[in-house]
């Protein structure tokens, strides 16, 4: 059982005076996650945990005064083989939030998105996504790329494809994904997201390795190009980002 768990104990020092209590995750005394959100408000054991809560207070204001780059590289740098749930545990560990992200948001202009490399390294990248309301990219793949997208805010369609005998993406599944929630892309995915709601979506994005050759898709022209390492998910309307086109197919005509 727990010893911090229970009803306070009479004799036991108060700390209501000092305007300080726990709900739920949120320190309202500092407003910092509080870890295991139990603990007696009213005893002396509860001092012994706030010390350990100000080393964690301490800790995170300490990265939180890093760049964002550099708590990326601190997380993502040093790995040399990434598998899906360790470079996901390195993401939460990395604890990046929209209040430090908001100041690198780029806006979408006449993109779905506006995209904004965050870190990137021989092996891995990272961006933040800002799409307006009603925004939505085009099916594409991530070339041999794998990676993790981190809704951060807002909400996300997410929708998966797969190709018809024309090579032409259909849609297979569609689903909503909540601020907070985490999308995978395997190798190989053809998948698009949009922003449905009257509100902004921000997303975090990590690619293993960095994303080249990346296949974009218009199917009302049954058509895909690859595109160039610095396009984002949609046909560029400017030629020299289309590195290889794919014409209009027929059936029997395969393209990738
Ligand atoms: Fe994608």
């Amino acid at each position: 059982m727990d010893s911090f768990a229970g009803t306070p104990r009479d004799g036991h020092a108060s700390d209501s005076g000092r305007g300080g209590s726990f709900e739920g995750d949120i320190c309202s005394y500092c407003q910092e996650p509080w870890g295991t959100g139990r603990g007696c408000f009213m005893c002396g054991a509860f001092l012994v945990r706030r010390a350990q809560h100000e080393r964690l207070r301490s800790r995170v204001n300490g990265r939180r005064s890093e760049s964002v780059q550099d708590r990326l590289k601190r997380a993502l740098g040093r790995i040399e083989l990434h598998r899906p749930r360790s470079l996901k545990a390195s993401l939460v560990r990395c604890q990046l939030g929209i209040r430090d992200l908001e100041p690198l948001l780029v806006e979408a202009g006449p993109f779905p998105y506006g995209r904004h490399l965050l870190y990137q390294n021989q092996g891995i990248e990272s961006l933040v996504m800002n799409w307006p309301s009603g925004a939505e990219c085009a099916p594409h793949d991530h070339g041999s790329s794998w990676g993790w997208v981190h809704i951060l805010e807002g909400e996300a369609e997410h929708s998966v494809y797969q190709l018809d005998v024309r090579g032409v993406p259909r849609v297979r599944r569609k689903r909503l994904v909540r601020a907070g929630g985490w999308l995978f892309a395997p190798k190989g995915l053809i998948h698009s997201m949009g922003n449905p709601t009257s509100n902004r979506l921000v997303t975090l994005h990590v690619y293993v390795p960095c994303i080249t050759g990346m296949r974009v898709y218009d199917p009302s022209r049954c058509a895909s190009c690859v595109v160039r390492d610095d396009c984002g998910a949609w046909w560029p309307a400017d030629d020299r980002q289309i590195v290889q086109i794919s014409p209009p197919s027929s059936a029997g005509d395969l393209p990738r």
